[in-house]
């Protein structure tokens, strides 16, 4: 029997009436002090970042900080990374239990049979220059998918919000690829549906007319794993971005179109592109000092890249699987003296060893081996959020199917700690 508190109960300095408040238990993590109407008292919260605020009641994804622990619908990410695949991971994300073996291939040869774009969408990454940013070309064509598939956009259907989930999963992959390759100057490469998700994506992004293309089954089987670790992770910035969105009934094609621009920030998923530029700055272990002195210098904006985290008060458990999946990366392909990858696990001792990062409980999150992971695997950096993208679409198509599914859910629409001007009349420009 636990001893949960039920209510809460605000009390004034200046004498004013206390405020009673409920509190709420969720099954796993913190306590929640409802505020739905503390409105009527004529008083808002203030909790700008949202560093304590519950935005949501959600089922899906679990983390503790404190610990380090991450579960996708109860199951601990180390397992599923280790024992699943990514439609099975999907599937979990989006209907809240594993498939069976009938559920899975049923599962996953709806989404190959939607891996295809409207041809006339190839128009749509030519009016693109071709140095666009591969996040850039993203966002616009994701978009514009609501300019294609307007027969599945009624969300209050749910037959409408699973067809658009599963088209986004299939098709997402192949835009991602598809604007790598517009960058490259090479033709578009077609899905091969009899290949897995993993390597289908490499596939589209790796092959070429000219010759055959065997995706490598050793880096197939790492890249499932990063899709895995990144398919979704709670309320972050870019799921937020997604809800908030979806709020307003927008469609799921503009929703994961928004929570693509969202993600593409350096504080967010575009930290795997920004610590591998950051990596490459550094060059040499004996230029670490002079970056981690950087780092602590609050006259410098630079900050470490990959390390720290707004949940994450422990290490980042996708970061100690990120961290092992480099080393079988770079030992198949015969590269385990990587430089940048030593520079790496050198950055992390020292940084793990200093009072600024260990007082600030800053760990290595996610993104920090990542980068160094795909560049291993060929994947040139501006594709690296591209793909975290790819993966965490899972994610954002599940919590946006939860929140419409919600008969409970509203519009988002945050207030204010007002701090302008106060009332004052308009003088004509000949007085100002
Ligand atoms: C992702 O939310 C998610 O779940 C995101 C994500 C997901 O899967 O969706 O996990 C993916 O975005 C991972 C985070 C990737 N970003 C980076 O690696 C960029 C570098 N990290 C920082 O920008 C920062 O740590 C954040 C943005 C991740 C977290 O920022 P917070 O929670 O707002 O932390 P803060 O700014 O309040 O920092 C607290 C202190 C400050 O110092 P003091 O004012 O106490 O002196 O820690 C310092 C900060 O200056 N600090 C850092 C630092 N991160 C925080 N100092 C140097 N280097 C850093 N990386």
């Amino acid at each position: 029997m636990t001893n949960k508190p039920t209510k809460a109960t605000l009390t004034f300095d200046n004498g004013a009436a206390p405020i009673e408040l409920p509190m709420l238990s969720g099954s796993l993590g913190n306590d929640v002090i409802d505020i739905r109407n503390l409105g009527k008292h004529g008083i808002f919260t203030y909790d700008p970042g949202f560093m304590s605020t519950a935005a949501c009641n959600s089922n899906i994804t679990f983390i503790d900080g404190e610990r380090g622990l991450l579960y996708y619908r109860g199951y601990p990410i180390e397992q599923l990374a280790e024992h699943c695949n990514f439609m099975e991971v999907s599937y979990l994300l989006l209907h809240g239990e594993l498939p069976n073996a009938v559920e899975k291939q049923q599962f996953t040869d709806t989404i190959n049979g939607s891996t295809m774009l409207h041809d006339q969408l190839n128009n749509i990454f030519r009016g693109f220059r071709r140095d666009a940013h591969p996040m850039a070309v993203m966002v616009g064509v994701v978009g514009s998918l609501s300019a294609f598939y307007f027969d599945s956009m009624d969300i209050r259907d749910a037959k409408h919000r699973e067809v658009s989930a599963h088209r986004l999963l299939a098709k997402v992959p192949t835009i991602a690829a598809w604007s790598y390759k517009y960058n490259l100057g090479q033709p578009f490469m077609y899905p091969q549906n009899h290949l897995n998700y993993a390597e289908n994506f490499m596939h589209m992004m790796f092959a070429t007319p000219c010759e055959k293309y065997e995706p490598n089954p050793i880096l197939a089987k790492a890249f499932e794993r990063i899709l895995i670790l990144h398919a979704d992770h709670e309320q972050n910035a870019s799921t937020s971005t997604v809800r908030l969105v979806g709020s307003s009934g927008a469609n799921p094609f503009a929703c994961i179109s928004a929570g693509i621009a969202s993600l593409w920030g350096p504080a967010h998923g575009g930290a795997n592109e920004a610590t591998l530029k950051m990596l490459e700055e550094i060059g040499d272990i004996s230029r670490i000092g002079e970056f981690i002195k950087r780092a602590k210098d609050k006259t410098d904006n630079f900050r470490l890249m990959g390390f720290g985290h707004r949940v994450y008060r422990n290490m980042d458990p996708r970061a100690a699987i990120m961290r092992n999946t480099c080393h079988e990366v770079l030992d198949e392909l015969g590269l385990h003296d990587d430089p940048m990858f030593k520079l790496a696990m050198e950055l992390e001792k020292i940084a793990l060893e200093d009072e600024y990062f260990v007082s600030r409980k800053l760990y290595p999150n996610v993104d920090f081996y990542s980068g160094i992971v795909m560049r291993a695997m060929g994947i040139p950096n501006s594709m690296f959020t591209a793909i975290f993208a790819l993966a965490r679409t899972a994610g954002w198509i599940a919590q946006w199917s939860e929140m419409i599914s919600d008969a409970e859910h509203k519009i988002g629409r945050p207030r204010q700690l007002y701090t302008g001007s106060e009332r004052r009349d308009l003088r004509p420009i000949s007085e100002r």
